[in-house]
Parts: structure tokens; C-alpha cells; sequence
């Protein structure tokens, strides 16, 4: 069994769960004793925030203490400071990509001028200094270090425009809308940054930022593109590729998220064995590339779900199945 750390391990539930499936034992470690993905773990470990100065030290002894082989983030959250505490983690491979590519797929402006300087499409932006005269609209004032969709707005004239940009109170930028279709690949690449995997879905329902209704389609250039752009930023382990195809037929990329994407169960179910792989990379196997390998036509469509605790010995612990509505 390869003991795996999940950190800010949050809500999903759904990654832990289809880890362990694949043979790992799980640690997940967050600073909230009601994320839910703690109760789908074989342990969980409640660790200091992620800016706090005891943070790496805490996942060093969870590395210690369980024999860890892997280290998977399940936010943006701790990307920097785990790319930065390698060593510090070793024996554990820490499954995200260098620092500068953390920190260009989380600033969107900087991901723009790289894309653009590799000749990778990407929407035309701009910083609110420097739009030029003749801007076409609508425009989208966009947060440069969102998430979960907050903090965009759409300006369909130059007066909308400027409304927004004085209404938002994060740091922003104006991109073009796309007037195409959203598609969403979910790559994997090795520790060299070489792109094994692609798989392309579908958005066909969204909220929040986050596809709740998605199928996989095997369309050849939606998986290039996602090789050529997870290549491109030299993304290490999973990787979700957010693009348009605008009407033109390009391909613009618009958001990487250099982690396991909020649709993570349609792939899964789809056969992207990614949990296989991440477990073969901190074993030290060489992957062999399977672009293209995964089935298409595989639908998803999302509901909630929940964790019932309760109060035992001074902790909270999951309640017997049998008492949960839509449980064992
Ligand atoms: N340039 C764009 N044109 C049209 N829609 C966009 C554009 N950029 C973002 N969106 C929409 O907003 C959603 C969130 O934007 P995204 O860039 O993915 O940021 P994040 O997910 O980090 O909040 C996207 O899934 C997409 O539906
Ligand atoms: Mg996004």
C-alpha cells in the first residue's frame, strides 16, 4: 500500500475515494474539522493554515509518521509552498509542478502573456492601465487570482466597463468574452512535465465555476491542445485545461488549474486510471503515454451529499451508515 497526503482535502471526497480504490492508503490533512473529505480517509489530520509557519513542519511529521510516498494538493491553495518545500518533504514526491508555473496558472494575466509569447491562443487581455482605444466589446473584468468564478463581470459598453472596474475590489483584468463553446481536459503528466494523458468533456451544465453536467468526447484536437498547453507550462501530475472553441475553430485557453479538476469523477468513471498513475509516479515507474485512451460518451451529472458526525471521546466521528438517508 503507497500512503498518500491529500492536503487542504476539503470536500473532495471524491478523489480520496477513488485513491484508495486504486490501492493507496489515505491521509487527508485539513485545518477544518468539518471538511468532509477527512471522514472518506483511513486517517485524517487536522494541520495549521496553509500561511501559518507550522504548516510544512506538520506535513513533514504526517510523512514521517505514515512512510507518505505522495503528496497531492486538492486546492491552489498550498501549490507555492509545497513546490517550494520539496526537500523538506522527501522521501515524498510532491505531485505539483515548479514554482513559477504555480504561481503563472494562478495569476490569469501572467498565463495570458505566456500563452501569447508560446503562440498558444488564448482570449485577447489587457491590465485596466493599458486597454486600447478601439476595445471591442463585451469585455469581462476578471479577477487575475480568482477561483470558483467570483469576481468576473461582463461589460457590454465603455461605460459598463467602467462601472466594473471601480466596483470590483480585487486586483483584475479585461479579456474578451468568447463567443464559442467551454470544453474542459483533464491531462496527466510525468515528473518530467511530459503530457501521458487527455481527456476531453463537455460542459454542458455548470455552477459556480465548477461542470455539475459533463460528457467525454474524444475530439483529437481538444486533446492536443490540452497536451500542448500542459507541456507547454511543464504542469507535473494532474492538470485541468479550460478552453473555448471559438467560431473561427481556434482553440483559447482561458484557465489551468494545476490540480485534479472539479469534474475529476467523469474522467475517473471514464478510465483515466490518473490515481494508478499518480501512484506509479511516486513508486518511481517511468508512465507510458495513453493519449486518447479513456472512453467517450460517458455522462456525468451531480448531486450533494454529506457527512453526518457526531460528538464521541471528545471528537467528532462519522455516524453508522444504516442511520443516513441514501447510505449502506
Ligand atoms: N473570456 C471568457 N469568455 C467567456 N466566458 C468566460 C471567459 N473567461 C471565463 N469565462 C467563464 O467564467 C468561468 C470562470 O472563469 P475562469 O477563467 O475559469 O476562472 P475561475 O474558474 O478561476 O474562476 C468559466 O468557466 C467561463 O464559463
Ligand atoms: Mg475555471
Amino acid at each position: 500500500m503507497t500512503a498518500v497526503i491529500f492536503t487542504c482535502a476539503g470536500q473532495r471526497v471524491d478523489i480520496v475515494t477513488a485513491f484508495r480504490r486504486a490501492g493507496a492508503t489515505a491521509i487527508a490533512a485539513d485545518v477544518d474539522q468539518l471538511a468532509p473529505a477527512l471522514y472518506h480517509a483511513d486517517h485524517r489530520a487536522l494541520v495549521p493554515r496553509v500561511d501559518d509557519f507550522g504548516y510544512v513542519s506538520a506535513l513533514r511529521d504526517l510523512v514521517a509518521l505514515h512512510d507518505v510516498r505522495l503528496v497531492v494538493p486538492l486546492t491552489d491553495l498550498d501549490h507555492v509552498v509545497l513546490a517550494q518545500s520539496r526537500d523538506e518533504l522527501a522521501p515524498a514526491v510532491v505531485l505539483v509542478p515548479d514554482e513559477e508555473t504555480s504561481a503563472r496558472c494562478a495569476d490569469k494575466y501572467l498565463a495570458h502573456l505566456f500563452f501569447e509569447e508560446r503562440g498558444i491562443g488564448s482570449p485577447p487581455t489587457w491590465l485596466p492601465t493599458e486597454l486600447p482605444g478601439d476595445l471591442r466589446f463585451p469585455v469581462l473584468v476578471k479577477a487575475r487570482k480568482g477561483f470558483g468564478s467570483r469576481h468576473i463581470y461582463r461589460a457590454d459598453n465603455a461605460s459598463e466597463l467602467e462601472f466594473f472596474l471601480r466596483y470590483t475590489r480585487v486586483e483584475s483584468m479585461v479579456q474578451c468574452v468568447c463567443a464559442g463553446v467551454e470544453f474542459s481536459v483533464d491531462v496527466f503528466c510525468d515528473l518530467d512535465g511530459r503530457c501521458v494523458a487527455a481527456i476531453p468533456r463537455t460542459m454542458i451544465e455548470s455552477k459556480g465555476g465548477e461542470s455539475i453536467k459533463g460528457m467525454t468526447i474524444n475530439d483529437r484536437e481538444l486533446i492536443e491542445f490540452g497536451r500542448a498547453v500542459a507541456e507547454a507550462l511543464r504542469i507535473v501530475g494532474p492538470g485541468n485545461v479550460q478552453c473555448f472553441r471559438e467560431p473561427d475553430g481556434e482553440l483559447q485557453v482561458t484557465d489551468v488549474n494545476p490540480r485534479f479538476g472539479g469534474g475529476f469523477p467523469l474522467p475517473t468513471a471514464a478510465g483515466s486510471r490518473y490515481p494508478e498513475l499518480a501512484l506509479a509516479l511516486a513508486n518511481g515507474e517511468a508512465l507510458e503515454p495513453r493519449l486518447g485512451d479513456f472512453r467517450e460518451g460517458v455522462v456525468m451529472t451531480r448531486f450533494f451529499s454529506q457527512v453526518i458526525l457526531e460528538e464521541a471521546e471528545g471528537a467528532l466521528e462519522p455516524v453508522q451508515a444504516e442511520a443516513v438517508p441514501g447510505e449502506a
